[in-house]
């Protein structure tokens, strides 16, 4: 499917999908979060898909929502439509597991984009922030929660309140991104990740993304037992019986899903 703001690369069961606004450094419009939120959608559907990386460019992964679209707009405007509502929702509903690939600047919405994906890896050069506070506005998709649930209050209010950037470094030491890379090896590295979660699997891979999502949305108590009857469950399937049998008989596991 030909798309207009985003490019979408099927690479040995990997969907590589990158933002490409580079006019306004991956602003999200409305074109582009549609856009982004139907290829998520359709790679979930993509049998021969194991597992998404979203990248934007070297500069952007995405400087934000897109301010020249949303400055002329009233409350009744953004409220009737739910900006930002349907496609984030649909981005979260994604059960394959999805990689932020991150270069550059990820602000605001951008920001809060790399944090609906399962993991971050960042380039050195990558910049985060929540700077809507520098336009009168907050957060709107996670940068109030999702963010303090990754790196704790203090660091979360200190981003929403002042609007500085944190850099790849400091988001790797407070917990927002799982590894950091040199920039140039970001792509490589990501599609390397993406790679080897795509041998596992997929029923046990969705199953983990389920429980560590189940993390944010419940007790400790409750999360505990949701994760034991997960592995529990897991026992009614092939791949448990192919992975424990290759590892007895010192083989490489193949997986089919069943
Ligand atoms: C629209 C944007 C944009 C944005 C950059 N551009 N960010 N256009 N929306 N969020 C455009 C610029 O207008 C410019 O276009 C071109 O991209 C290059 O940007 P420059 O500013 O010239 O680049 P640079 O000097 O390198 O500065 C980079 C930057 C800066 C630090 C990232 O662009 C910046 O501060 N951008 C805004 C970041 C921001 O406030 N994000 C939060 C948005 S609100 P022209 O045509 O002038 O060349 C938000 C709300 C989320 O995200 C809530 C729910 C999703």
């Amino acid at each position: 499917m030909a798309y207009e703001t985003i490019i979408v690369e099927i690479d040995d069961e990997v969907a590589l999908v990158k933002l490409n606004r580079p006019e306004a450094l991956n602003a999200l419009n409305a074109t582009l979060l549609g856009e982004l939120s139907a290829a998520l959608a359709e790679a979930d559907r993509n049998d021969k898909v194991r597992c998404i990386v979203l990248t934007g460019s070297e500069k952007a992964f995405a400087a934000g929502a897109d301010i020249k679209e949303m400055a002329e707009k009233s409350f009744v405007d953004v409220y009737s439509e739910d900006l930002f509502g349907a496609n984030i929702e649909t981005i979260q509903r994604i059960r394959k597991p999805i990689i932020a690939a991150v270069s550059g600047y990820a602000l605001g919405g951008g920001c809060e984009l790399a944090m609906v994906c399962d993991f971050i890896i960042a380039a050195e050069n990558a910049k985060f922030g929540q700077p809507e506070i520098n336009l009168g506005v907050v957060a709107g998709i996670g940068g109030t929660q999702r963010l303090t649930r990754f790196v704790g209050k203090s660091k979360a209010m200190d981003m929403n309140l002042t609007g500085r950037f944190m850099d790849a470094a400091e988001a790797e030491r407070s917990g927002l991104v799982s590894r950091v890379v040199p920039t140039p090896k970001l792509i490589p590295e990501a599609m390397g990740a993406a790679r080897k979660i795509a041998e596992k699997s997929a029923v046990a891979t969705k199953v983990v993304k389920e429980s560590v999502n189940r993390a944010y949305e419940t007790t400790l108590r409750e999360g505990l037992l949701f994760e034991r009857r997960a592995f529990h469950s897991l026992f009614a399937t092939d791949d448990q019986k192919e992975g424990m049998a290759a590892f007895l008989e010192k083989r490489e596991a193949q997986f089919r899903d069943r």
